[in-house]
């Protein structure tokens, strides 16, 4: 009986093969109906501004049918995206001119996207916000600085963000700041200058652990990893990096820190981007599932979580195009192994754990004054600059080579 044969056939490979694999992403859609994503780094507010200069009136920006992009709201909904870090990232170029406005337009941004889409965003500052946004169905929305040049070596503006509602920053994007060195000093692309942290770069860690702004090592050079997983009363992020021993790119983690990762209690939601997953064009999926089971076997399934880097890289993995495509790799996760423990902990549990101990050490601080020792105005580019509040420092005029008294807006404008 032939067709007998053949059913069994189709049975046994539907057992095998092609249902197996239903069978995980029906699974996946279930454990995340009950926990969503929350992903580390989002850059949809930079694709704003490239695109609309942050006009989201006109009609191409709406989010519900926002073309060309990796995220709008049915790709979100479709990917069971429950929180995300909103990237306000300025490049490296508005160091020392006008980073802080820029980033101030960013926060802005995405402040009115919670306004504008209240059925589908909620702005929230803490973990009982991601909670209650997970309850209501909403992607709780939360902001990260991305890179320490945007509060132009203040204090008093990190501490202004922070009321502003950011809940992270990079201490570093791809360059140096006045008090914190940056991946490319591995790279020989440019020089340490900090081996770490300045003196005034261990205020700024102390500042966001007191006011409860997690610390994001994503970007920073293996010293100042190093240097801040050690000094850090809170655990850490690293809210876009992959693994070092995989694909040996700068901005990767490689094996020893993964291990202070596990002894601090820290996080490192894994990027999707072909360059750090493969090191070339091209990757797959099951090339970022790698990347997860290998923090996994390095530093614990507590460490694991997703950094997609949305919106944020050209080129990312068959299978990983945009935001709806997390259950597809959680459903990898699910092939290989990973109970629905370790899964959800990935997708939101790390991520919580982390916050809320971050949320403690806040609470532990309280009493504790704000720092107020501002940065040597000998470590500042003084093109620009005035000198208000420090002594002893000619702010009208300043003496270059020629020896010439040049007022600093002349200064400023022949210089820039
Ligand atoms: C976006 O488009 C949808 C569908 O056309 C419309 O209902 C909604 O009002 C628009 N939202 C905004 C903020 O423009
Ligand atoms: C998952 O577990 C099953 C059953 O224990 C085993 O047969 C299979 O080889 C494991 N797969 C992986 C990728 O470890
Ligand atoms: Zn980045």
């Amino acid at each position: 009986m032939p067709g007998r044969n053949v059913l069994a056939l189709v049975l046994a490979l539907c057992l095998l093969l092609p249902c197996a694999g239903q069978h995980h992403q029906e699974m996946a859609e279930r454990i995340m109906t009950d926990t969503p994503v929350i992903d580390g780094h989002n850059d949809l507010p930079w694709q704003l501004l490239k695109r609309f200069n942050n006009q989201l009136g006109l009609p191409d920006a709406n989010l519900t049918q926002l073309e060309g992009t990796h995220t709008n709201i049915p790709k979100l909904r479709s990917g069971h995206v429950g929180g995300q870090f909103w990237s306000v990232y300025v490049p490296c170029e508005t160091q020392n001119k006008d980073a802080v406005k820029r980033t101030l337009e960013q926060i802005d941004v995405v402040h009115r996207m919670c306004e504008l889409y209240p059925e589908t965003f909620t702005c929230v500052v803490d973990s009982d916000g991601i909670q209650n946004a997970f309850a209501s169905g909403k992607v709780a929305s939360l902001i990260g600085v991305e890179g320490g040049h945007s509060i132009d070596s203040s204090l008093g503006v990190l501490r202004t963000f922070y009321h502003l509602g950011v809940r992270y920053m990079t201490l570093t994007h791809s360059c140096n700041t006045p008090w914190a060195d940056n991946w490319l000093v591995d790279t020989e692309e440019e020089q340490p200058v900090h081996h770490g942290l300045s003196s005034f770069g261990e205020m700024v860690l102390e500042e966001m652990n007191r006011l409860g702004m997690i610390v994001d090592l994503a970007h920073v050079s293996e010293e100042t990893m190093k240097v801040v997983l050690r000094l850090s009363k809170a655990p850490v992020i690293f809210s876009h990096s992959s693994a070092f021993q995989l694909c040996p790119h700068r901005r990767n983690v490689p094996n020893d820190v993964l291990r202070l990762v596990a002894s601090t209690g820290s996080l490192v939601m894994v990027n999707f981007y072909n360059a750090y997953v493969t090191c070339s064009a091209t990757a797959t999926l099951a090339d970022v599932a790698d990347h997860m089971d290998h923090v996994k076997k390095v530093a614990g399934y507590e460490s694991v979580g997703f950094g997609g880097d949305y919106d944020g890289v050209t080129g990312l993995p068959t299978g990983l195009e945009d935001v709806s495509t997390y259950p597809a790799l959680v459903a990898e996760l699910l092939a290989r192994n990973w109970t629905e423990v370790e899964v959800k902990a990935a997708l939101a549990g790390n991520l919580l754990r982390v916050f809320r101990k971050v949320e403690e050490v806040k609470t532990s601080l309280r009493g504790t004054a704000p720092r107020e020792t501002p940065i040597a105005f000998e470590e500042l580019e003084r093109t620009c600059r005035t000198s208000y509040g420090y002594t002893n420092i000619a702010d009208t005029a300043w003496i270059p080579r020629a020896g010439l008294l040049l007022a600093p807006a002349l200064l400023c404008s022949l210089l820039s």
